[in-house]
Order: structure tokens, then C-alpha cells, then sequence
């Protein structure tokens, strides 16, 4: 009986509607003048299922999704629509509503979706009655959106949130999911004065957008208007591309706006559609004939407000298809494709002519024939890194005593001979960076002594010059002279002979190799951290979703041992005895001073030019694919933007030099990976380090030393200062070359070996402690010792304040100072562990650990990314693809890095170099213009009135002279 009744009103309601065919000369909008020549308009309260010549439901599964933020990907399916009856307010009758199914383990989230066939629709006014999905079941999204592309889309979504007071409806283009809260209405909000909305935002809403043209886009909320976007002013054209209307309930976790997914599925509803619309299929003809038509003689014309209308226009085959823009027509771009090839060119030759004449192979073959021949390297990192980064990292950067012979023509060059230095290294290869590395470390370790040459070839030679550069004060002017005359005047064969002379003195020296391995080491493992962080949160980030099971096992027992961040410890620790062992050996303010003077562009300039290159590579779009990620990975840690305008960049750099721990430079948040943080820290405490020195090397009673090494160290815990990694780096440099604690523990077992099994405890302990906070879940070590320090606004414990709970981090803790500790000295007192850090593969890596850490942000986050997202495409199981992802990413990095660190370290030392030289010494008196030939020469020869009297001007002033 009911359902009789139904039909009847229906059939009623049919005969008193009026068809869309009908208005063959469009609908005007009475509101704003505008005539549209097309509509769609349905009623779910009228049909018993979708119009199928007008709109269909979809059938889809995103790959990937383009938002930061999302964890989830969206899909439909065509059963998940369904038409039932709607008690909400807003609505009587029945709706069709669109369900949401539970996420999948896969991260997959089918909902449902409704479009348009037509794809012609060009601006328009678009209304929808839409029903928000169920309050407190979790996130998701009614969307209702005209798209072409990503990027040309207008839309509208309501998002219930998984709080119901955090609902909110946004208005978007560009099909921009993310934005703030300014960009759309919460739902608390619908009553207020300014929308006047008197139904329920929880039941059916009228929605319209106003898409009138190119220029102008208006959304509403029932008559009320909302946001309002108008092209003067806007960063971008509004979309104008042929589109399709659709309607979409799905969710992607997004946790910035819509939130969700919907642990057991949800839903939404939709009352009605009323599109108006143009379509893009009219060609010009075709204008003409409806502009005749209706203008001439008025024909009956509809109005956009009729509610009486119902139906769909007509449309033929053609608008069905997506539009495709023109392709591109080459011939306009001749001229300029000429031009970057003639470009191109020249530049070509020009590096080919530069290469051939410096000829680098040469005075490589030159200084072998002095040796056994050598084998052929096989590539050409050996060269570069050897040349001219002979000083590796930001960290050990002004190493002062290879400032001068870095730079030596021939010095260093792979190969040399140093008759009379001990066994060779039969497994160095020719031009590796060890030696380099290794003096570098030596002859900042003992500027007055002469390096140890053991083992190293070129050592011999490279160490002879900072020994006698420093040289003591009897003989040190004449020393200084020959050091100054060698890049002028000794052709670089003559520097063996140089070398030869001086080897005798050479006597063996202890190496410190093993701490350029530490640190080597440990900015591999940073990189590794951070690869885990982009791909496998699981593994670094506890309580996320994990691909596989072994995540979840690597978080709780790998991750505390070697993905943990205490690895930058010793970064910190082994700096400072580069910055201070010369001042400590010596008393000579000249080391503090060139440290002082080099220190700030030694660091800041290498930065600012990678920091430059990888915005010139996100500005081409490098990192287009970073903003797939999420969807593929479910980490949403990898983010990134350009700065906004240059002076931003260079308020960013001077951030990095002025901005005082613990606070972090804004450009950690704009640039790949968010390494820069630690720059400051390395800056600021660098001075506190050369401070410190000068201080303690006053302090001569040890008990009272050591008594004020204490104090700075347990005040700067306290005030959680990076200062105690720097204090404890000052004294172990200290024990080590004033007390020559090392000769004292090798002479007594007893106490070495108990000392040494303390500090392997400490180094292993210390992220033991992690390793428990991972299993216990209610207990955090690093959170409880965060509780203890001064809280800095209020004066209170942190403990007592809001501000209590796992430390951010940018802030020390007690766990990586431990272990720092414990690392750094088990890597100084036992031989065993010096000798694995000591290996080839470290080596190799050391000169090269600046670019390394600046650079490895960008090719994951580019590469790693394209490679991640489009295998994740084609269903390629997770485990092979970051295999795949992380054998690229790697290969690239260290295939980048021969090529990128001589750049850095021309930029950064060589300059420094060249400050340092030109603020401390002497510039060596201006040579006669005619050098190297005497003025006779020429004068004798002249036959010329003048010469005479030339002769008597120049000859006075000589006598002057
Ligand atoms: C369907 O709903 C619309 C809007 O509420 C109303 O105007 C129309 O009369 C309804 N149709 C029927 C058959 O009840
Ligand atoms: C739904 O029906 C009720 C009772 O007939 C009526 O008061 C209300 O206005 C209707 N709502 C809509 C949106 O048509
Ligand atoms: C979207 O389409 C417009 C118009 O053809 C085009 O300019 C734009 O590059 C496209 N965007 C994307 C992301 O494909
Ligand atoms: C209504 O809420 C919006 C925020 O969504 C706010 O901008 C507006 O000022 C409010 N209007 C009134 C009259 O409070």
C-alpha cells in the first residue's frame, strides 16, 4: 500500500516537473546573470537508482595518493553505493549513500564514488545536498569536485573528523586536500551570524560552488557564502580545463584535516544534484546558432532556481572523453632549442681544454716514475678526493697545519716516494684519500712533532711541511721561508727531492685514523637513519603501522644500537680535538686565532652552496614524487618547501651561524632532511671549546683541572646544553696529550683492562636503556631524565610543567652523552677497535662525510622517492622494492660524492685558506713586472732616444730602494 502511495507521488511529481530538454535556450541564474546552456539535475528521493545515461558510479584503486600527510589510499567500488532512507534533518526520503569499508592491512581504503559521463564541463554552478559521514566513527571525506587534473580541480569537502568538534567543511582548488582551518568552516561554525545555517551541519547541507569563469570561484554554504577565490591575486591561474563533476566519500588518514580512516567503515549521503553548466564541446559554429536562436527570437529560457527541474541535457559522444589539451608545436621552440645546443657546446670544449691541459693523469704518471709503478686507479675519486680534500669534514675542517700543503703543486700527489718510511700498505690503493686523511689527523694532532708516515706514501711528503710550518721559535723563520716559497718556486718534481730530504726526520708517530673511521661510521649510520625514517618508519618510529612484522622486531632490538641518533655523539666529542690541540700542545694563540678566524665560512659556505643546489633541484621539481610518498611508505616524516622568497634563503643561512642551540634554524625545516640543526650546535660550541681551552691549559695543578672539568660538565647537563659533549671532548684530548694517559693505561693491565670493560659497558649500556624504553611501554628513561632539568619559561622542574615528556630531538641526552663517551674511548684506548675503524671502506668514505651528510636528504627524497612510488605502482612486493630503492639511492650518493666534495671543499676550505693566509701573513713583496727576467735584458738591447734617459730614472730608483 505504501509503496503504491510512493508511486503515485512520484508519478505526481514527475507530471509536475519541468525537463531540462525543454529549455532549449539554456538557464539563466537570475542571481548573477550568467546563462548556462547545459544541466544535470537528480533527485534520490525520485529514482530507484542512479541516472545511468548521466552519471555512473565508479570502480577504482589509487596507487598512490598525492598528499603529505596521507597514510591510506583511496579507492571506490560501484556496490558500495546504494540508495536507502535518510532520517537525518535535511533530507525526507530516500538518499544514495556512498559507504566506506574498513582500511585494509595494505593501507587500502574503498569507498565510493559518483561522476559525471560528460567530461566537458566548463564553469558553471554546481549544488549538492550532502549528507557529512557519521560523527566520532573515524575520518573521512564527502567531496564534491569538478577535476581534470590534479591540479585543475575545484572542490569541496566535509569531513566529519574522528572528534565530532574538530568537523569541518573546506573549499578548495588546485585539489588542495591539505590547508588550514582558513580555507574552510567548522561545523560549530554553520549557525553562527556570518552562515546562518538552521538545519544541522550533521544532517543534509545544501552545498554550492559557483565556478563562473577564469576569474572568479565562489563557494557556499545554502546561500551563504563561504570562501570566495578571484585570480587577481591568486599565486596561481584558477582552473579553467574541461571537467568532470564528481562525488567521493574516502579517506586517506590524513591527520592534519580530515583524519580517519574509519577503523570499521562509515558513511555518507547525498540528497540531490543540481549541476548548470557549460560544455566545452560547442564549437564556434555552434555559439553562433544558439546566440541566433535565442537572442533573436527569444525562445523559453529556464531559470537556474526552478526546483521544478529534473533531468539531464543531452550530449554527444565526444563530450564523454577527457579533453586533451594541443600538443605542444616544436616549431616555436627551434630558436631555442639552437641555442642551448650551441651552449652546450662551447661549454663541452671549453671543460674538455681545461681537463686536457691541466692534464691530471700526468703529473699522476709524472711522480709514479719516481716510484715501483703503481697500479692504475680505478677510478677517479682517488684523485679528486685525494687533491683537494685533503681536509674531509665540516667537523676537523681547519685543521691548520695542511692548510699550506694542501694546496703544494705535486704535494700529495698519489704515488710520490718516501724512501725510507716503513712497511707500505699493500692494500691501499694508489690515490686513495687515506693518506690525506690520516696526515690531516696527525698533524693537527701534533703540529710541533713530525707526522707519522708509517704506511703512507704520500704521508712522507704531505708531513714533512706542517711540522716545519709550525717549527719551534729558533729556527722557525727559516723554516716559514721555505714554506712560502714552495707554491711559488718549486716546481713539483722538486717537492720528492724536498720531501726526500727532510724524510730522516720523519719519525714514526702515532695515527688517529680510527677516529676519522668513528666518525665516518657514524654519518653512515645518520644516513641509514634517515633512509628509515623516509621508508620504514616502523623501524624508527614506535606505535606506526609496519609493512612486515621484522619492522617491529628491528625497532625494538637494531634501532637502540645502531639507528639510534646518539650516533651524532661523536661527531661532537671528536671535533673539539682538532679545534684545541694545537693551543694545548703549544700555548700558541695563532692556532685559537686562525680556528677562530676559518671556523664560521669553513662551515657556512659548503652549506650555503649545497642548501642552494637542492633548491634550484626542488624548484625544476626533483622531489615531485616526496609528496606521493606517504600513501606508499606510511611515514609522514619526509617534507619539504622552497623558501619563499631569496631573502628568506639568506635569512636561513644567517640563522645557521647566529642562532644559539637548542633552538633550531628554520631552514631545518625547508631543506631535505633536517640535518642542518647540528650546524649551530657545531658553530656556537666551537667557541666554547677555543674559550675553554685557553682557560684550562691556565689550570695547572691537575685535581684543580679536573676539578673544573667537572664543574662545566655537570652544569651544562643540567642546563641541557650540547657544551658537555664539547667538555668531554676537551678532556680526553686533554688526558690524552697533556697527561699521556694512553702510555700510563697500556703500562698497567690492571687497570686498563677493567677500565676498558667499563667504557665498553658504558658504549653498549647506554642504548640498552633505549632498548628497555622500546619493550616497557610506560616507561622511557630519556623522558624521566627530561624531567629533571630546569624547564626554561616557568624555573620549574620540566617534570612540573606541560612541556613533560619525551624530549625533542634537538636536545641532549644523558643516554648519548654515555654513549658517546663510551664510544669515543673505546675507539682511543683499544687497539682492537682501533683497527676495524681504521678500515679502508672508512677511509675512503672520511673525506667525503660533509657531502654525505648534506646531500643524502636530497637523493632520497628524489630518487628514492620516483623509484619507491612507481614500483609501489606496479605491485612490486615492499621488501624487493626498498631493496631496489636503497641500492639506487646509495649507488648515486657515493657515486656523487668524488664528484661534489672537491667542489665543497674548494668553496669552503679553500677560501678559508685564503682568508686565514691573507689576515696572518705577510704578503711577499710585489715582484718587478718583467719577472723572471732581469730589466738589463731588455735595456741593453733597446735602441731608442729615450733609453738613456730611462736608464738614469730607473737607476735612481734603485739607489732609493
Ligand atoms: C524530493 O525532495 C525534494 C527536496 O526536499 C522535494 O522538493 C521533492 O518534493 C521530493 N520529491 C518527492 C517525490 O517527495
Ligand atoms: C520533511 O518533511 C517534514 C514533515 O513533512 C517537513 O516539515 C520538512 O520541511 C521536510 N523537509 C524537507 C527538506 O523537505
Ligand atoms: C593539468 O592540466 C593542465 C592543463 O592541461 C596542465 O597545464 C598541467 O600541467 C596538468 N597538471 C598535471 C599535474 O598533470
Ligand atoms: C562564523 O565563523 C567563522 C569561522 O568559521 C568566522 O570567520 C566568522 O567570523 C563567524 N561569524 C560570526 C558572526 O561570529
Amino acid at each position: 500500500m505504501d509503496a503504491i502511495i510512493f508511486f503515485l507521488a512520484l508519478l505526481l511529481q514527475i507530471v509536475a516537473s519541468t525537463d531540462v530538454s525543454s529549455c532549449s535556450c539554456g538557464f539563466l541564474d537570475s542571481k548573477t546573470g550568467a546563462v548556462w546552456t547545459d544541466a544535470l539535475i537528480t533527485y534520490a528521493n525520485e529514482t530507484e537508482e542512479l541516472p545511468g545515461e548521466s552519471l555512473i558510479a565508479e570502480d577504482f584503486q589509487n596507487p598512490y595518493e598525492k598528499n603529505w600527510n596521507a597514510r591510506y589510499r583511496a579507492g571506490a567500488k560501484s556496490s558500495n553505493l546504494a540508495l536507502s532512507e535518510s532520517t537525518r534533518s535535511g533530507w525526507n526520503g530516500t538518499a544514495w549513500t556512498l559507504k566506506i569499508d574498513p582500511p585494509t592491512k595494505d593501507h587500502i581504503v574503498i569507498g565510493a564514488s559518483i561522476r559525471s559521463i560528460r567530461r566537458d564541463i566548463q564553469y558553471g554552478t554546481f549544488e549538492a545536498a550532502l549528507g557529512a559521514p557519521k560523527p566520532g566513527v573515524g575520518g573521512s571525506i564527502l567531496s564534491m569536485r569538478l577535476d581534470y587534473n590534479e591540479t585543475q580541480t575545484v572542490n569541496l569537502n566535509v569531513m566529519n573528523a574522528d572528534a565530532p568538534k574538530d568537523a569541518w567543511t573546506s573549499f578548495m582548488i588546485y585539489g588542495d586536500w591539505r590547508g588550514t582551518r582558513s580555507k574552510g568552516v567548522n561545523f560549530s561554525d554553520f549557525g553562527n551570524n556570518t552562515y546562518s545555517f538552521q538545519g544541522s551541519p550533521w544532517g543534509f547541507v545544501p552545498y554550492r560552488i559557483n565556478w563562473d569563469n577564469a576569474s572568479n570561484i565562489d563557494f557556499f554554504i545554502g546561500d551563504a557564502l563561504a570562501r570566495s577565490v578571484r585570480s587577481k591575486g591568486a599565486a596561481k591561474p584558477l582552473p579553467v580545463t574541461p571537467a568532470t563533476f564528481r562525488i567521493q566519500h574516502s579517506s586517506f588518514g590524513d591527520m592534519y584535516t580530515s583524519e580517519g580512516p574509519p577503523p570499521n567503515g562509515s558513511d555518507a549521503r547525498v540528497g540531490m544534484i543540481r549541476a548548470f553548466f557549460n560544455t566545452s564541446s560547442m564549437s564556434p559554429e555552434d555559439h553562433a546558432a544558439f546566440d541566433k536562436r535565442c537572442h533573436l527570437a527569444p525562445a523559453p529560457t529556464c531559470l537556474v532556481s526552478d526546483t521544478s527541474l529534473r533531468g539531464a541535457s543531452n550530449f554527444s559522444l565526444p563530450a564523454s572523453r577527457p579533453w586533451k589539451p594541443k600538443a605542444v608545436d616544436y616549431k616555436k621552440r627551434w630558436p631555442a632549442i639552437f641555442v642551448v645546443s650551441v651552449s652546450a657546446a662551447i661549454s663541452t670544449i671549453l671543460l674538455a681544454h681545461a681537463t686536457f691541459k691541466r692534464a691530471p693523469w700526468k703529473q699522476k704518471q709524472a711522480a709514479g716514475s719516481l716510484d715501483p709503478p703503481s697500479a692504475p686507479t680505478a677510478n677517479n675519486s682517488g684523485r679528486t678526493s685525494k687533491d683537494l680534500s685533503t681536509t674531509p669534514s665540516f667537523i676537523y675542517s681547519e685543521h691548520d697545519a695542511l692548510a699550506l700543503t694542501a694546496q703544494l703543486p705535486g704535494v700529495g700527489t698519489p704515488g710520490q716516494v718516501t724512501p725510507g718510511t716503513s712497511t707500505p700498505r699493500a692494500s691501499l690503493p694508489p690515490g686513495s684519500s687515506h693518506g690525506s686523511a690520516q696526515i690531516f689527523w696527525a698533524s693537527s694532532r701534533d703540529s710541533l712533532e713530525i707526522c707519522k708516515v708509517n704506511g703512507n706514501k704520500q704521508a712522507g711528503v704531505q708531513a714533512v711541511v706542517p711540522s716545519t710550518r709550525i717549527g719551534k721559535y729558533d729556527e722557525k723563520k727559516q723554516v716559514e721561508v721555505t714554506v712560502k716559497e714552495i707554491p711559488n718556486t718549486v716546481p713539483a718534481a722538486n717537492n720528492a727531492s724536498l720531501a726526500d730530504a727532510k724524510l730522516p726526520i720523519a719519525a714514526p708517530k702515532q695515527r688517529v685514523d680510527y677516529l676519522a673511521g668513528l666518525v665516518a661510521l657514524a654519518s653512515v649510520l645518520v644516513t641509514l637513519i634517515h633512509f628509515a625514517l623516509t621508508f620504514l618508519p616502523a623501524t624508527e618510529i614506535p606505535y606506526t603501522h609496519a609493512h612486515y612484522e621484522s619492522e617491529i622486531w628491528a625497532l625494538k632490538i637494531v634501532t637502540p644500537y645502531l639507528l639510534t641518533f646518539s650516533w651524532i655523539g661523536p661527531f661532537f666529542t671528536s671535533s673539539t680535538r682538532f679545534l684545541i690541540a694545537s693551543y694545548l700542545k703549544s700555548g700558541n694563540l695563532k692556532g685559537v686565532a686562525e680556528k677562530t678566524v676559518g671556523r664560521t665560512p669553513r662551515l657556512i659556505i659548503p652549506c650555503a652552496a649545497v642548501a642552494a643546489l637542492e633548491y634550484f633541484c626542488m624548484q625544476v621539481g626533483a622531489i615531485n614524487w616526496l609528496e606521493y610518498l606517504p600513501s606508499v611508505t606510511w611515514s609522514t616524516w619526509p617534507y619539504t618547501a622552497g623558501y619563499v622568497t631569496f631573502g628568506h634563503f639568506i635569512s636561513e643561512i644567517l640563522e645557521l651561524m647566529y642562532i644559539i642551540p637548542n633552538a633550531v634554524p628554520q631552514i631545518t625545516f625547508n631543506y631535505c632532511i633536517g640535518v642542518l640543526w647540528t650546524i649551530p650546535v657545531q658553530l656556537q660550541n666551537s667557541w666554547l671549546s677555543l674559550l675553554a681551552v685557553i682557560v684550562i691549559r691556565e689550570i695547572k695543578t691537575p685535581w684543580k683541572r679536573m676539578g673544573y672539568y667537572a664543574f662545566c660538565i655537570l652544569m651544562h647537563y643540567y642546563a641541557m646544553s650540547w657544551g658537555t659533549f664539547f667538555w668531554v671532548g676537551l678532556l680526553i684530548a686533554d688526558l690524552d696529550l697533556t697527561y699521556k694517559w694512553k702510555d700510563w693505561l697500556y703500562s698497567r693491565p690492571f687497570v686498563y683492562y677493567p677500565f676498558l670493560t667499563f667504557i665498553a659497558l658504558l658504549a653498549v649500556g647506554s642504548p640498552s636503556i633505549d632498548l628497555v624504553g622500546m619493550w616497557k611501554a610506560n616507561w622511557n628513561f630519556n623522558t624521566l631524565e627530561f624531567g629533571i632539568h630546569p624547564h626554561q619559561r616557568t624555573g620549574h622542574a620540566v617534570r612540573d610543567t606541560s612541556d613533560y615528556g619525551y624530549p625533542a630531538y634537538y636536545l641532549p641526552r644523558l643516554t648519548a652523552l654515555t654513549f658517546s663517551i663510551g664510544f669515543h674511548l673505546l675507539v682511543e684506548l683499544s687497539t682492537v677497535v682501533q683497527k676495524f675503524f681504521s678500515n679502508r671502506l672508512l677511509m675512503w668514505l672520511f673525506p667525503h662525510i660533509l657531502t654525505l651528510y648534506l646531500i643524502h636528504g636530497l637523493v632520497f627524497w628524489s630518487l628514492g622517492a620516483a623509484i619507491c612510488v612507481h614500483l609501489a605502482a606496479h605491485n612490486v612486493p615492499y621488501w624487493a622494492n626498498m631493496l631496489i630503492v636503497a641500492i639506487c639511492s646509495y649507488t648515486v650518493i657515493f657515486g656523487c660524492l668524488p664528484l661534489l666534495t672537491p667542489i665543497l671543499e674548494g668553496l669552503g676550505k679553500s677560501i678559508t685558506q685564503k682568508i686565514w693566509q691573507d689576515a696572518s701573513s705577510k704578503p711577499p713583496s710585489r715582484r718587478k713586472t718583467l719577472y723572471p727576467f732581469s730589466p738589463e735584458m731588455f735595456e741593453g738591447n733597446e735602441v731608442d732616444d729615450g733609453a738613456k734617459d730611462r736608464d738614469v730614472e730607473s737607476q735612481a730608483v734603485k739607489e732609493k730602494m
